[in-house]
C-alpha cells in the first residue's frame, strides 16, 4: 500500500535528520531528492549539459561527497531550469507511491512530486539557526570554511528556490509547518513522528 511523506522547507532545516528518523521509525523507503539535484549539479560543474546530465541520471552519479557547499549552489542553479526538474518528476512519483510507503524530502514534494501525500511537513527554522547548522557541518570536513560564506551561500540559495518560476520552494496548504528554531533535533523528530503517527490512523 502506498502511503507518502512528503518533508520539504528551506537549506539545512533538518529534513534530512528529520526523515531519516521517520524513515527508520515507521519502516519506510527514503530519497533525498536533493541529491539528484546536488548530481546534477555536479556534472555542470564538470562541464556537462545539466538537462543531459539529469535525463540520463544514473546510480553511480550519485557516489562521493556530495554534500559541499559548490555543490549546493551548482545544484540550486540547474534547479531552476524547467527541463531538469521535467527529468527527475517520473522517477520521484514512482518513488513516492511504492508499495509500503516511501519518506521524500526536498523543496517540491507536497506540491508538485507528490500532491496527494498523506502526510506532509513543511520544516523550517530561522536562517540564523540553519546557517550554523550547515557550518558545523562543513567546518568538520574543511576547516577553512567560513561562517559568513555560509549564511551567504544559504541565503542565496533560499532566495533561488523560493523564486524560481517552476516548482517554487513552497508550505503546500495542507503541510503542517515544522519551525526547528527553539527544539532539539530529538523533539522536532518527535513531533514529525506523531504528525506521521495521526495520518497512519
Ligand atoms: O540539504 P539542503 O537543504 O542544504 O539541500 P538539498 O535538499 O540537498 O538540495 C540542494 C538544492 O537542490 C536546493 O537548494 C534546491 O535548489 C534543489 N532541490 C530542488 O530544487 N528540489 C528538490 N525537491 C530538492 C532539492
Amino acid at each position: 500500500m502506498a502511503f507518502t511523506v512528503a518533508i520539504d522547507g528551506p537549506a539545512a532545516a533538518g529534513k534530512g535528520t528529520i526523515s531519516r528518523a521517520v524513515s527508520a521509525h515507521f519502516g519506510l523507503a527514503h530519497l533525498d531528492t536533493g541529491l539528484l539535484y546536488r548530481a546534477v549539479g555536479r556534472k555542470a560543474l564538470r562541464g556537462g549539459d545539466p538537462v543531459a546530465a539529469a535525463q540520463a541520471l544514473a546510480p553511480e552519479d550519485l557516489q562521493g561527497d556530495l554534500r559541499t557547499a559548490e555543490i549546493a549552489q551548482a545544484a540550486s542553479r540547474v534547479a531552476a531550469i524547467p527541463q531538469v526538474r521535467q527529468a527527475l518528476v517520473e522517477f520521484q512519483r514512482q518513488f513516492a507511491r511504492r508499495d509500503g510507503g516511501a519518506v521524500l524530502d526536498g523543496r517540491d514534494i507536497g506540491t508538485v512530486i507528490c500532491p496527494e501525500a498523506e502526510a506532509k511537513l513543511f520544516v523550517t527554522a530561522s536562517v540564523e539557526v540553519r546557517a550554523e547548522r550547515r557550518f558545523l557541518e562543513l567546518v568538520a570536513k574543511d576547516p577553512s570554511v567560513s561562517r559568513e560564506s555560509v549564511l551567504a551561500d544559504v541565503v542565496a540559495r533560499d532566495t533561488r528556490d523560493a523564486e524560481r518560476d517552476t516548482a517554487p520552494m513552497a508550505a503546500a496548504a495542507d503541510a503542517v509547518v515544522l519551525d526547528t528554531s527553539e527544539m532539539s533535533i530529538d523533539a522536532a523528530v518527535a513531533a514529525a513522528v506523531e504528525l506521521v503517527e495521526r495520518r497512519m490512523r
